[in-house]
């Protein structure tokens, strides 16, 4: 039998002067509540993915886990009602003088409800079959009453050219159509709790970005991104999925995962004033640190520039100008081009990201 180890944690009064805190037995990070002169000790690692449940806070006498919100009955270590069986491990306590004693090893065990898994916490690797393109229009307008849009009739246009000219299978997502929560920041309290599946999908059964997630990391070879120009940067409904997607790029950043493999994007901007090449570059930026591939000349633009206000003008100048829909074909075309040949050799590829942060990696 185990020798009945006790570590005396400190001055009760003093301790007692904290509803909720995290202190260390040993090597075991305790979440110590005290509510009324009562005394609680259970593990301080949630559940969930091991957020520190003596940084959160209380609701009654349920610890509220500051990444996720998980609670965890600060006495028994008990789930919320309906979910007793999963369980943090408490520690028995006792007083003696004016010291708070705990005893090292824990009086229950860890046990964590069997949850079904995620359907996105799945390989990556690709289904076999023909190359497969993805279209994202992230343009913002009225579904009821939906008006001409440059960059979604460009991206169409590419799209159509992929099932006509090449038989290939498309998709098109149309970001305004999805319903899907902005990025919480899970991030922003530790790089852990950015967890991948994203933690509001997890939370959120019918989280939009489910569409996005799941065509751009398992199932798209090619995937074209079209916006427009509005003041100065891409759509706001572009940069409210951009961070949602910071999941997948933590992956790299936690774990060396680079989820979007042998994946080769391209971009189409449109807007009726300037700055082409700053929304174009934030876009490659932010697609080639998820990891994607891109092909030689990576982007279509159409722009009149800052004097032109005449916004119908544009719109008509888009509708017929068959050049412009020419290069969302050629786009297409030189995308097709850069996948196949990743399909053909992935094997000459290698992924050497410098700088990569690769304490936690392989
Ligand atoms: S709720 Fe605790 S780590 Fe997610």
């Amino acid at each position: 039998m185990k020798e009945e180890r006790w570590h005396d944690v400190g001055d009760v009064a003093e301790l007692s002067k904290k509803p909720l805190q995290q202190i260390l037995v040993g090597r075991t990070r305790i979440a110590l509540s005290c509510v009324g002169g009562s005394f609680g000790a259970i593990h301080s690692a949630c559940n969930h993915v091991n957020g520190p449940l003596g940084q959160g806070s209380l609701d009654g006498d349920y610890i509220v886990c500051p990444w996720h919100n998980w609670k965890f009955h600060r006495i028994s270590g008990e789930g919320e009602p309906g979910f007793e069986a999963d369980r943090v491990p408490r520690f028995e306590f006792k007083v003696e003088g004016d010291r708070l004693l705990i005893r090292e090893m824990p009086t229950t065990d860890r046990q964590k409800l069997a949850h079904e898994p995620h359907p996105l916490d799945r390989d990556t690797r690709r289904e076999p079959g023909a190359l497969r393109v993805l279209g994202i229009s992230t343009t913002v307008m009225d579904n009821n009453n939906p008006r001409y849009s440059t960059s979604e009739a460009l991206l169409e246009s590419a799209l159509e050219h992929a099932r006509m000219n090449h038989s290939l299978e498309t998709r098109m997502i149309k970001l305004r159509e999805l319903s899907f929560r902005a990025c919480e920041g899970y991030y922003s309290k530790s790089a852990q709790a950015c967890t991948w599946p994203c933690s509001i999908s997890q939370m959120e059964p019918t989280d939009g970005m489910h569409a996005v997630y799941e065509n751009l990391v398992f199932w798209a070879d090619v995937v074209l991104i079209a916006t427009p120009i509005r003041w100065g940067a891409a759509s706001s409904l572009y940069f409210k999925m951009a961070e949602r997607l910071n999941t997948v790029q933590n992956q790299i950043t936690l774990k060396n995962r680079v989820m979007l493999k042998n994946k080769v994007a391209g971009f189409i901007v449109t807007g009726g004033q300037d700055n082409i090449q700053a929304v174009a570059g934030q876009m490659m930026l932010f697609f080639g640190e998820l990891g994607m591939y891109f092909p030689q000349f990576p982007f279509i633009a159409h722009s009149r520039g800052w004097t032109a206000e005449d916004m119908e003008r544009n719109v008509e100048m888009v509708k017929h100008n068959k050049k412009l829909h020419d290069d969302a074909r050629a786009l297409l075309d030189r995308c097709l081009d850069m996948a196949q040949r990743l399909q053909s050799g992935p094997e000459n590829l290698r992924t050497i990201r410098s700088g990569l942060n690769n304490a936690q990696g392989e």
